[in-house]
C-alpha cells in the first residue's frame, strides 16, 4: 500500500500564505522546471539521442534525489522508477514539493464544467522547452498575447497559477483522493540525515561546487564518500561536472566553486570516477560516481 503524503501545520501555514523564500538563506525556492530538468526530460523521453543513457538507473530502481527541489522526482516517477526518496535542506522547497504530489490531479471548472489544467498538467507543460498554450481561468487571449510576447510570462503565469490551485485544494479540503500514485517521500535533510543505505541510484543535481550548495572542495570529496556508501552497487549520477562556458562571453557555468574545472577532476575522487558525459545540457556535464 502507498503511504498517503501528509502536509504538516506548518507546510500548510507556508503554503497558504505563499511563502517562496527558503528558510535557510531567503533565497526563492526552485520548485518549478528549469533548464535542466527540461534538458533530463528530454533526454529521458529519448528526443536527444548520444547522451549517458539516465533511464538505465532510473526505471525500475530505488532512487535518492538530493537535493530534490524542482520536478526530477516527477519525471522519475512517470518513466517508472520503483521508489523515489526525495532530501532537500530546504523546508518551504520540501512543503511546495510535497503539496505538487498530494494535489497532482487537482483541477477546477468553469462555469460551464469545462476543465482547467491540473497541478501534474501544468507540471509537464512547464517542463515543455515552449510550454503548451493551455487555458486558465485568467483568460485564453492573456495566454496568447504572453506567449506571443514573453514565453516567460506564460511561463510565469503558469507556475502561479498551479500554486493557487494547491492554495485552493488545500482551503477547499476536498476529500477525494488526488494524489499521483507513486512511491515517493520527501524528507528536509542533508546527507547526514540519510537513514537508508540500499538506494540502486543517487541524483544530485546542482549540489556540487554550486554557489549555496555544498561549496568548499573538501565538502564536495566528503559527500561523494558517503554518498557512495549508500548506493552500494549502483550510480551517482552528478551534474553540472565542469565549469566550462558553452560560449567565451555568453555562456553559463555553474561548477564555479571549486578550484577545480572538473568535479572528475579532483584528485581525492579519481577512484570513484564511473564516467563522464562532457556534454551533457551543452557543456555543463554529468559525472557518475561509485563505490
Ligand atoms: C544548491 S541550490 C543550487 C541552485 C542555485 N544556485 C540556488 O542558489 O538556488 C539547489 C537546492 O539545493 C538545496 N541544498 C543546498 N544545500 C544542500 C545540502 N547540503 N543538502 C541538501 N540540499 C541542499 C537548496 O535548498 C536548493 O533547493
Amino acid at each position: 500500500m502507498l503511504e498517503k503524503t501528509k502536509l504538516s501545520n506548518q507546510e500548510i501555514n507556508w503554503l497558504l500564505e505563499n511563502r517562496i523564500t527558503r528558510i535557510s538563506d531567503k533565497k526563492g525556492v526552485l520548485i518549478y522546471p528549469m533548464g535542466a530538468e527540461r534538458y533530463l526530460s528530454l533526454v529521458l523521453s529519448g528526443k536527444i539521442k548520444g547522451r549517458y543513457n539516465i533511464a538505465n538507473d532510473i526505471i525500475n530502481k530505488n532512487i535518492l534525489i538530493i537535493p530534490g527541489y524542482g520536478n526530477s522526482a516527477f519525471l522519475f516517477a512517470n518513466i517508472g522508477a520503483k521508489s523515489i526518496t526525495v532530501y532537500d535542506k530546504d523546508p518551504v522547497t520540501i512543503a511546495w514539493i510535497k503539496a505538487f504530489k498530494k494535489y497532482y490531479h487537482y483541477r477546477e471548472y468553469s462555469k460551464n464544467q469545462e476543465p482547467f489544467p491540473s497541478v501534474g498538467e501544468i507540471l509537464t507543460a512547464l517542463t515543455a522547452w515552449y510550454p503548451p498554450l493551455i487555458k486558465l481561468p485568467n483568460g485564453k487571449f492573456l495566454n496568447h498575447i504572453n506567449y506571443i510576447i514573453n514565453p516567460k510570462e506564460l511561463r510565469r503565469a503558469y507556475l502561479f497559477y498551479m500554486m493557487k490551485l494547491v492554495r485552493n485544494a488545500l482551503e477547499s479540503k476536498i476529500n477525494h483522493d488526488v494524489e499521483l500514485k507513486h512511491d515517493i517521500k520527501f524528507f528536509v535533510g542533508e546527507i547526514k540525515d540519510i537513514k537508508e543505505s540500499n538506494f540502486d541510484t543517487a541524483f544530485v543535481p546542482y549540489l556540487l561546487g554550486v554557489t549555496n550548495g555544498i561549496e568548499i572542495t573538501t565538502e564536495i570529496v566528503a559527500f561523494i564518500k558517503q554518498l557512495v556508501k549508500i548506493v552500494p552497487s549502483g550510480n551517482v549520477l552528478v551534474n553540472p561536472a565542469r565549469g566550462t562556458k558553452e560560449f567565451y562571453i555568453t555562456g553559463k557555468s555553474y561548477f564555479k566553486t571549486s578550484e577545480y574545472k572538473n568535479i572528475t577532476h579532483i584528485p581525492e575522487l579519481k577512484n570513484h570516477v564511473r564516467f563522464e558525459d562532457k556534454y551533457w545540457f551543452k557543456t555543463q556535464g554529468m559525472a557518475i560516481f561509485g563505490p
